[in-house]
């Protein structure tokens, strides 16, 4: 596929790439940064798939001022990343450690001196393990330990970042995290994961209000989002796909337009305090929508633990993640956010898309990934057609800049637009790199 084949974007459409904290930055014990639940994790026997931990990853830290100059070499109108709450308050309360806030200080205005909009996510799953240790996303009290985290960073970069992103992915953070136990904190409570929906999006909620009090830059949190394609016909796989679609799609989505909790799902009223759910449904500048693939589902077999059943979609190519290359699910997603939220839908940035290949840097020193290139100019004509359709997309942002510690999967998923070598730290760029960057020359 060749982006001669891609469809014109309006101007001002924004390009972007994404990053997370954990996943670039290594530098784990420096300038006081406490431990996080992904430092925990990633230390512990058996949960990542190579035995490796983010304790240096691309060393990020360190090399801020490259990875910015790839940034601009790219050409990007926006680079999205995280902050890492660790590093701001160690102990995840308290007064915010000056070095912490400093290094994203120096990171932002290195963005904005090359003309790249600061897009900042203020918690994309690395908690302070010293909340967690009091029970994490399973307690109320951790909502209101980020809406004052959030306090401290709008203080002080509210001048400057030009999209705040509250929460990344709290379905991943709690199915992950809290039901399966694949990613830190490790917990597989199933069900008994629910609670931590709740206290996430009561975070969020007052994060919004603790930034208002610092930025006028438009407010959003990232969502990942999966349309259900039924793999069975039956009424039972009819009921499946609907408890799924209210976990996946719904639950983190209902209330924030103030539609309160989905139906299909059981959440303990009792959880649910007076003025939680107006806090939660804080009015929201934009949707940020992550996504990478739909998801096969029908009806479990007897009695299985869980109301839905997850199946392979067979006929599709797949990343090596195994995941199944669907672009038009992309434009369904988008097309039907338009349709279930209507007026109450603000514009959308597609804040992460991206794929994993076995990218191979050549003894030429060059990096060819065309599966990459196709996934991308496939997703993007899709988010066009889906604009063409009525929804307004004002930006996609690639996951991701760079090949990085993919959480449960070490350093064996490369997902970026630049290869790293993980001994060196030597960053080379791919194919997809030039691809996406002379793209982005051509357009207004
Ligand atoms: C998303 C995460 C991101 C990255 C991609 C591949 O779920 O937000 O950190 O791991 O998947």
């Amino acid at each position: 596929m060749t982006e001669a084949r891609l469809p014109d974007f309006p101007a001002g459409f924004t390009w972007g790439v994404s990053t997370a904290a954990y996943q670039i930055e290594g530098a784990a014990r420096t300038d006081g940064r406490g431990p996080s639940i992904w430092d925990t994790f990633s230390h512990t026997p058996g949960r990542i798939a190579d035995g490796s931990t983010g304790d240096v990853a691309c060393d990020h830290y360190h090399r801020y001022a490259e990875d910015v100059s790839l940034l601009a070499g790219l050409g990007v109108s926006a680079y999205r990343f995280s902050i890492a709450w660790p590093r701001i308050q160690p102990g995840g309360t308290g007064p915010a450690d000056p070095r912490g806030l400093a290094f994203y200080d120096r990171l932002v205005d290195a963005l904005l001196e090359r003309q790249i909009d600061p897009v900042a996510t203020l918690l994309h799953f690395d908690l302070p393990q010293a909340l967690e240790d009091k029970g994490g996303w399973l307690t109320r009290d951790t909502a209101h330990r980020f809406a004052e985290y959030a306090e401290l960073v709008g203080a002080r970069l509210g001048d400057r970042v030009t999209l705040w992103i509250t929460l990344n992915e709290p379905f991943v953070h709690m199915t992950l995290g809290y039901a399966t136990g694949a990613h830190a904190p490790g917990h597989a409570r199933l069900f008994g994961a629910l609670p931590v929906a709740h206290h996430q999006l009561l975070g969020h909620g007052l994060a919004v209000a603790a930034l208002r009090r610092h930025t006028a830059s438009p407010i959003t949190i990232s969502n990942n989002y999966s349309p259900v394609w039924l793999r069975g016909d039956t009424d039972a796989d009819r009921a499946a796909g609907t408890a799924y679609d209210a976990l996946h799609n719904r639950l983190f989505t209902d209330p924030l337009f103030g539609r309160g909790y989905p139906e299909a799902l059981d959440i303990d009223p009792a959880l649910i305090r007076d003025g939680d759910l107006a806090a939660i449904a804080a009015p929201i500048d934009a949707l940020g929508v992550n996504y990478y693939n739909p998801t096969g589902v029908r009806a479990p077999d007897g009695d299985a633990p869980l109301p839905f059943e997850l199946v392979p979609l067979d006929g599709y190519p797949t990343t090596s993640f195994d995941t199944p290359v669907a672009p038009e699910g992309l434009h369904e997603l988008l097309t039907s956010l338009r349709r279930t939220y209507a007026g109450d839908l603000p514009p959308v940035h597609v804040t992460e898309g991206g794929c994993s290949y076995d990218d191979v840097l050549r003894a030429d020193g060059t990096c060819h990934d065309p599966d990459r290139v196709a996934y991308l100019a496939a997703h993007l004509r899709a988010v066009r057609q889906a604009m063409d359709d009525g929804v307004d997309v004002r930006g996609y942002f690639v996951w991701s800049l760079l090949d990085n510690f993919e959480w449960a999967e070490g350093f064996t998923k490369r997902f970026g637009l630049v290869h790293v070598d993980f001994d060196t730290q030597v960053r080379t760029p791919k194919t997809s790199y030039t691809w996406y960057r002379d793209l982005i020359a051509r357009r207004p």
